[in-house]
């Protein structure tokens, strides 16, 4: 049975790699594993339940649950819906939004236009992913970088005029596809024995091509949302990227000029979640103390697709 926490001296006995090289070129020391009984719904029906406690909702409530990942449970049906079981959300329509390490910027943008709107009241967003099932333990340029986790938040319109989210902004580049894929599984390359042997059923990255592209379109965009609310980085109380990797959380930090002690980091103890990256950093934040109302909060995500995008808002 798996371990949950796998430090980095765990990965040198599973791959031919070093805690040194590890944490220098990304920042990680440790990542969490699912174990035996946990999957990608037991994990988000667990963030989703702390979510709803904290928000003084009923699973009734939920006029809709989206559920960003790239992990689901099963090929048919959607995760969201067995989520929306293991709560009893009866009311809610539940839907799976795939769009990798940006799933829950792009499940946040997609739930406000629904509140915007009027059609929803509260409506549960979260990001997951057990991406350990996924990755190749043979492979030590990927399983080193990838942790498993689940964060979730309920979206409602605000009352308070200066509170919510400012903007928004969602992209992605398809040509990027070949860069970041599990080739195996659905219609093009069903699942077979050749298939299984030829390991097509794991990531497949090209690290090195992709780093260049998160940070330049992580940068872009927020100087974007800035640019479009007329504010500059300095207006800004935490800045919270996609944990991918520290050295483009530094770079994209660096580029922006946002001082240190805005940015906010905690893939040393997570690894890259991926879609739950963002929503666990604002658990900890608000945990913590430090993600209080009225802090105005920068996201930015990047992923594979690729897709990347940002929120400016005000909590
Ligand atoms: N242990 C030891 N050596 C390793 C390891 C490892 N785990 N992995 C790679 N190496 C070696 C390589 O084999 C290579 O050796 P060589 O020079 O002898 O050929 C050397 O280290 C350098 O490899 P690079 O791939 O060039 O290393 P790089 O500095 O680019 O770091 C990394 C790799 C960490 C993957 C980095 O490129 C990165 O973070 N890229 C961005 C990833 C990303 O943003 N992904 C998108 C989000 S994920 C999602 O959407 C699910």
């Amino acid at each position: 049975m798996p371990e949950r926490v796998i430090t980095n001296d765990a990965m040198e006995k599973i791959v031919e790699t070093s805690d040194e090289w590890i944490t220098s070129r990304t920042g990680i020391r440790a990542r969490h594993h699912a174990v035996e009984g946990e999957y990608t719904s037991t994990f988000a029906t667990a963030a989703a339940r702390l979510a709803l406690s904290r928000a003084n909702l009923k699973p009734e409530d939920l006029d809709l649950i989206i559920c960003a990942t790239v992990c689901p449970d099963q090929a048919l049906p959607s995760t969201a819906v067995l989520i929306q079981s293991q709560l009893g959300a009866k009311k809610a329509a539940a839907f799976d939004l795939v769009a990798a390490c940006s799933g829950f910027v792009y499940g946040l943008t997609v739930a406000s236009q629904f509140i915007s709107t009027g059609l929803y009241q509260n409506i549960l967003v979260i990001g997951v992913e057990v991406l350990s099932r996924y990755v190749d333990f043979t492979d030590r340029t990927t399983c080193v970088l990838f942790g498993d986790g689940a964060g979730a938040a309920i979206v409602q319109r605000s009352t308070d005029a200066n509170r919510g989210v400012l903007a928004t902004r969602i992209q992605s580049d398809g040509d990027f596809a070949p860069v970041l894929y599990i080739p195996g599984g659905g219609t093009k390359i069903p699942a077979s024995h050749d298939s299984v042997d030829g390991r097509q059923h794991f990531i497949k990255m090209k690290g090195n091509e992709l780093f260049k592209v998160a940070v330049r379109s992580m940068e872009d965009t927020a100087r974007q949302l800035l640019d479009e609310q007329k504010m500059t980085i300095n207006d800004i109380d935490l800045f919270v990227p996609h944990q991918a990797n520290q050295r483009i959380t530094d770079a994209v930090a660096e580029r922006l000029g946002v001082s240190l002690e805005k940015v906010y980091s905690n893939i040393a103890h997570t690894g890259n979640t991926s879609a739950a990256s963002i929503p666990i950093c604002l658990d900890e934040l608000v945990e913590s103390g430090r993600l209080t109302p009225g802090t105005t909060l920068l996201m930015t995500s990047f992923g594979a697709g690729v897709t990347w995008g940002g929120i400016l808002m005000r909590w």
